[in-house]
């Protein structure tokens, strides 16, 4: 069976860090994001994937190692200008036609969906198209989907205005289409699969069902909730790729951790990181490759991307830091979200 992301989003609400980097491609633990849908997708034995892309689109050519050393292959489905997601799918017709049914999934959601189970409710009720769906408390930045009691699905309403939340199920960002969807969608045209194809095909009154995931569930598209999926993962609140341990401190490779280095919570640093001494952790720090931490600092709840320097005394909270940012002595960096190659010079102070 194949399978596509859905990728080509500009990651507006994850800015700045998308400014360099498409959203399914930074770092959730020290793996792009992308990897956990790989591996969701190695665990129901689906071999086939296509990256929908566009945004930053060559980027993606980094994780076509990732995904063969998972058994997985990867083909790219380039789009010169954004379709949508409905044009997006539309625009990987070439590798999805065929007799089969597929999946199709939005490239931000972090969950462990039941594929097997998903496939088989499709099958079972001999459907069109099936969406995944998950009650969420708060639907209002989501598309809610209204069903009937067999689960035939009755409405959509994207995006909903407050008056019009009626639901608390919505559109989980993970479909199985028949392959005669893909000449529902119009070529070369930006189309969006939730506010146009979706209506119309309810409209032609063809079966389309929704299946309730009940596990756990994260659209990590804002900072809020990118912080969070990353939080989550080290809690144990979704076990995929990244297992969690009871270790304080998890280090890779030739990381090297300075006397008197205090972690009150949970360090993670990736290969080559250094941490000098007497500095502190407290909550979940989560440091990147070649990221280089002073002495005597205070790190709480905080991601590090890659290639970073802290310089000494500095005290960072509840913060992420983008990649080969440079932060000299003496800075206080709170509740921020600092974009890659930033530098920050000595005694500043930073909180939002
Ligand atoms: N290929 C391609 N082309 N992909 C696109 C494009 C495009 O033009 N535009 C967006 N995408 C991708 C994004 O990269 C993302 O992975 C996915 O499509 C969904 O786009 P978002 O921008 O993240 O949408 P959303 O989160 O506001 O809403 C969607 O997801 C919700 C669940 O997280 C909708 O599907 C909602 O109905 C749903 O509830
Ligand atoms: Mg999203």
């Amino acid at each position: 069976m194949k399978a596509l992301l859905l990728l080509g989003g500009f990651g507006t609400r994850l800015r700045p860090f998308t400014i360099n980097t498409p959203k399914a491609l930074l770092p959730i633990v020290n793996y792009p994001f992308i990897a956990y849908q790989f591996e969701l997708l190695r665990k129901y034995e689906i071999k086939e994937v296509v990256l929908g892309v566009g945004y930053k689109g060559d980027e993606f050519k980094r994780v076509i190692d990732i995904g063969k050393n998972m058994g997985i292959k990867i083909y790219l489905s380039y789009e010169k200008k954004p379709l949508g997601t409905g044009g997006g799918i539309k625009n990987a017709e070439k590798f999805l036609k065929g007799k089969e049914p597929f999946f199709v999934f939005n490239g931000d959601v972090l969950a462990d969906f039941n594929l097997e189970k998903i496939l088989t409710f499709h099958i079972e009720k001999n459907a069109y198209i099936t969406i995944g769906m998950i009650k969420v408390p708060d639907p209002s930045s989501y598309g809610l989907i209204l069903t009937d009691d067999e689960m035939k699905i009755i409405k959509f309403i994207e995006k909903p205005k407050k008056e019009e939340i009626v639901t608390d199920t919505v559109n989980a960002g993970v479909y199985v289409f028949q392959p005669e969807v893909l000449e529902e969608i119009p070529e070369n045209k930006e189309v969006s699969v939730e506010k146009e194809t979706f209506p119309q095909i309810l409209q032609k009154g063809k079966n389309m069902f929704g299946y309730i995931h009940y596990g756990y569930w994260l659209d990590v598209g804002t900072i809020d909730k990118f912080k969070k999926g990353n939080f989550d993962l080290i809690d144990g609140k979704i076990e995929l790729l990244y297992k969690k341990s009871e270790e304080n401190i998890e280090k890779k490779d030739n990381v090297l951790i300075g006397d008197n280095v205090i972690v009150e919570g949970k360090l993670i640093a990736d290969e080559n990181a250094i941490i000098c001494e007497n500095s502190k952790f407290k909550g979940k720090v989560i440091i990147g490759k070649k990221s280089f931490i002073g002495k005597n600092c205070l790190i709480e709840n905080s991601i590090i991307f890659e290639n970073v320097f802290i310089g000494d005394e500095c005290i960072i909270e509840n913060s992420i830091i983008g990649e080969s940012v440079i932060i000299r002595n003496n800075c206080i960096v709170k509740n921020s979200a600092v974009g890659d190659n930033s530098f920050i010079n000595q005694f500043s102070k930073f909180s939002e």
